[in-house]
């Protein structure tokens, strides 16, 4: 029998993590056979509700779930923790300023970054859902000196999944039939969605489509304000979307991905594509042997070149301000 995975969500009694911890406790995140143990990491008020979701966990007699503890403690949380899911974070509310934003997130998620330091086992990968995820990201890496920085990413598969359901629509083809799909840049509305060097059938998809107005004006706003629609639509932001997109993200970064094929993920620059290193940007990336590996030598034509500029410049904004606030 293997030893369980120490699994550790954040923001557990959220809506996200409600969405998230029964499919990673049925062996989606990691493979199914791969048993898990729990951890649920909220803040005190939210003990008592992320309880309940412990409950209905036990009532799923899950076979491969070997355990849920539950803290407002984040150094017994990452305890000999395998993989941390960041997804609790502070939102902002009404007439705050980004300042204010980052130093309430600075406040939850350096505490977190040290703990994980301090505490999570060799091989610990975290994956960070809250927003602004990049620049959370960023201050945990930096609150986590003795951790590869390499083992901190931050989520943007649910745009690279929203942009290929975007595009599978537009040519008709079947998801499947779709590969090599770039989300670069920031999980914010400045991130951009290129379908120059992806495939449609083994076809180039910019040629496919061959209507650079929708890439403009349909394809790349859609993708990029695709939450705000969501929001608008439900009167709640994605959550079971949001869920499976890190079910996904840490599944291919375990088990990696199909050969021929790459996804996307925030993840630490190495100054790959003139993207500033140490800034955690969303790339083009392949996984194999648990490791993500930024995919080289793509031709950045004029288009593309000056959407991941404007938003890389907002990820080294959003860096100045964290760094002038002391948070990293
Ligand atoms: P939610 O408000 O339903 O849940 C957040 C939970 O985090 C709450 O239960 C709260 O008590 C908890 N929390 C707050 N501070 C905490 C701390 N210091 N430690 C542990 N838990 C803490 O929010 P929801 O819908 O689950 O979303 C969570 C985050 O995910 C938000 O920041 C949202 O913007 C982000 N998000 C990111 C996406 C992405 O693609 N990267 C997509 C969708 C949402």
């Amino acid at each position: 029998t293997r030893t369980p995975v120490n699994v550790t969500v954040t923001g557990a009694a959220g809506q996200i993590g409600y969405a998230l911890l029964f499919r990673i406790a049925s062996g989606q995140l990691l493979g199914a056979d791969v048993p898990v143990k729990l951890r649920l990491l909220e803040i005190t008020p939210a003990l008592k509700a992320a309880e309940g979701t412990a409950m209905e966990l036990d009532d799923c007699a899950f076979p491969l779930l070997q355990g849920i503890d539950i803290t407002d403690d984040p150094n017994v949380a990452f305890s000999g923790a395998n993989v941390g899911l960041l997804v609790g974070a502070r939102p902002r509310t009404a007439g705050m300023e980004r300042g204010d934003l980052l130093a309430a997130n600075g406040g939850i998620f350096g505490p977190q970054g040290k703990a994980i330091n301090d505490n999570a086992a060799d091989d610990i990968k975290i994956l960070v859902v809250g927003n602004p995820a990049n620049t959370n990201a960023l201050i945990a890496r930096a609150s986590a000196p003795d951790v590869p920085a390499s083992r901190f990413t931050a989520m943007t598969r649910l745009d690279h999944n929203r942009a290929l359901s975007q595009l599978a629509k537009k040519t008709g083809a079947p998801l499947t039939e779709i590969r090599r799909l770039t989300i670069w840049g920031n999980h914010s509305a400045t991130q951009y969605p290129d379908i120059f060097h992806a495939e449609v059938a083994g076809k180039n998809a910019a040629e496919v489509v061959n209507d650079e107005k929708w890439l403009a004006e349909d394809f790349i706003p859609t993708v990029a304000k695709r939450g705000a629609a969501i929001i608008a639509a439900r009167g709640a932001s994605s959550a079971a979307s949001a869920a499976n997109a890190a079910i996904d993200h840490v599944f291919t970064w375990v088990n990696g991905t199909p050969d021929g094929d790459w996804t996307s993920a925030g993840i630490v620059s190495d100054g790959s594509y003139g993207v500033p290193e140490g800034l955690i940007s969303s790339f083009p990336v392949t996984a194999k042997d648990g490791k993500f590996e930024i995919v080289q030598g793509l031709d950045i034509n004029d288009f593309s070149r000056s959407r991941i500029d404007a938003s890389v410049q907002e990820l080294a904004d959003e860096r100045d301000a964290v760094r002038e606030l002391g948070l990293i």
